[in-house]
């Protein structure tokens, strides 16, 4: 299985039963910190209209594309790696009748032939997987029509050297992480303009929080939600001693 294969992801993090624990603690159709309700908060600040088309990077199962289809009547192309990803996501729009206004597949965002501009080029916490991200900015300033926004949220490390234990949860995940700092200059470096770049990272721990008090309320008592249980205590530290961080960026395409 070759590393960042599609099989990777399918078989490794996002395997059926990765997926279903994942919304346990994120809420349906949701893949990423804070669910629905961060999400919606996220995209306030996008100036979504009704007619636009917007491009999801890393779709996950479709909350985000189904939320901006249905709240502000865009079209949206979501693209993910994951089969499983698709699968799911394919179905659930279906259930939501949103098929007119939302299209899913299933890809590698770095090799895609996309043969469109969007106006807007939406990710949640994906490019987290992603190690090329000067190939990844110039991919997406191509498919951004001019003028076009670029938003998106990712994890983040702290500054300085990393404690082994940090790093080994990096390696562990394969993750490829920046400061909110590098992460603005590889973004300006890629050519965009108007570079917000926001450490989130008091909000981050207190979605994570709330997550993990949501999660225990459920007295769920089984196996995969004591190890998930596990894994928010173990993230809530990490994200307490500095070295895991969050953060929210918008870009312009020039133009
Ligand atoms: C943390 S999940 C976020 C899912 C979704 N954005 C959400 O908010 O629910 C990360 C997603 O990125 C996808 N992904 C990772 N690398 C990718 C790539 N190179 N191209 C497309 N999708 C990718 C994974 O399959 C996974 O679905």
């Amino acid at each position: 299985m070759t590393k960042f294969s599609s099989q990777y992801f399918d078989e490794q993090q996002y395997a059926q039963s990765g997926i279903a624990n994942y919304e346990l603690v994120y809420g349906r159709n949701f893949i990423s910190p804070g669910g629905k309700e961060t999400s919606a908060q996220f995209l306030r600040l996008l100036g979504l209209r009704s007619g636009i088309k917007v491009l999801d990077i890393g779709c996950g199962i479709g909350g985000c594309v189904f939320q901006i289809a249905a709240d502000y009547g865009a079209y949206v192309d979501g693209i993910d790696i994951s089969h499983n990803m698709i699968e799911i996501g394919s179905q659930r729009c279906k259930e939501q009748g949103l098929e007119d206004k939302v299209k899913l597949y299933q890809g590698d965002c770095l090799e895609r032939e996309y043969g469109t501009t969007y106006d807007v080029v939406h990710s949640r916490d994906v490019f987290l997987h992603i190690h090329e991200k000067p190939r990844l900015f110039s991919i997406i300033r191509n498919v951004l029509a001019p003028g076009g926004l670029l938003a998106f949220t990712d994890y983040c490390r702290g500054e300085g050297p990393l404690s082994t234990k940090f790093d080994t949860y990096v390696r562990q995940r394969e993750y490829c992480l920046h400061t909110v700092d590098e992460y603005r200059d590889l973004i300006e470096r890629a050519g965009f303009v108007d570079v917000k770049a926001e450490d989130k990272t008091g909000y981050f721990l207190e979605i994570n929080r709330r997550e993990l008090n949501r999660l225990a309320a459920r007295n769920l008592n089984t196996e995969e939600a004591d190890d998930l249980m596990r894994g928010w205590r173990a993230k809530i530290l990490r994200i307490q001693d500095g070295e895991q961080r969050w953060g929210w960026f918008l870009a312009r395409n020039p133009g």
